[in-house]
């Protein structure tokens, strides 16, 4: 098993008392009502937004180790990327029309509502993080990390949501129903 996967993994079991050093850096963030309240939309199948910016969080969490970025810009925009407040599966009124496109900028106004300290990295993680949907790619390291992260967990998502035996090579989710 990939590191990645074993991070992935575990992104589903962090806990604050045995993971200390990952939530040093998002403690502030993490715990806002709006970011727990992520919990009520879905991300893919039975995957919540709030589970999905957890993994995403913690994949780049081992990627920005690995490959020397700033651990704190890097995982307050994780924790940040997705932040918008609706369900995108949802077409509703149509003030969310073509999401996949539109959501980077809807996220970063919400964060600088969240937190009025986000700094130039920050703001690019959130912004570029979609990069190649949308053209202009990311401009620092832990940009192009939040972007990659983002990438490996919504492919793990999906697999878990669609494929009732991929949940075989993960033992610790063995026990979550991910499929529909
Ligand atoms: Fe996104
Ligand atoms: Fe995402």
């Amino acid at each position: 098993m990939s590191d990645f996967q074993k991070a992935y993994i575990h992104s589903f079991s962090l806990n604050p008392a045995t993971d200390k050093e990952f939530f040093s850096y998002i403690n502030d963030v993490y715990f806002t009502d709006e970011i727990q309240g992520m919990s009520q939309y879905p991300q893919h199948g039975a995957i919540d937004r709030l589970q999905h910016i957890t993994s995403v969080s913690y994949v780049s969490y081992i990627l920005a180790k690995k490959y020397g970025a700033d651990l704190r810009q890097t995982l307050r925009g994780a924790v940040l990327h997705d932040l918008f407040y609706y369900d995108w599966h949802i077409a509703g009124d149509g003030s969310h029309r073509l999401h996949g496109y539109r959501h980077p900028g809807f996220a970063l106004k919400n964060a600088e509502k969240l937190c009025d300290d986000l700094t130039g990295i920050e703001k690019n993680i959130i912004y570029r993080h979609m990069w190649p949907l949308t053209p202009t790619p990311p401009k620092y390291k832990e940009s192009f990390i939040v972007s990659m992260a983002d990438k490996y967990c919504a492919f793990q998502e999906v697999l878990l949501s669609r494929i009732p035996s991929y949940t075989d090579k993960f033992p610790l989710l063995a026990n979550n129903n991910f499929t529909k």
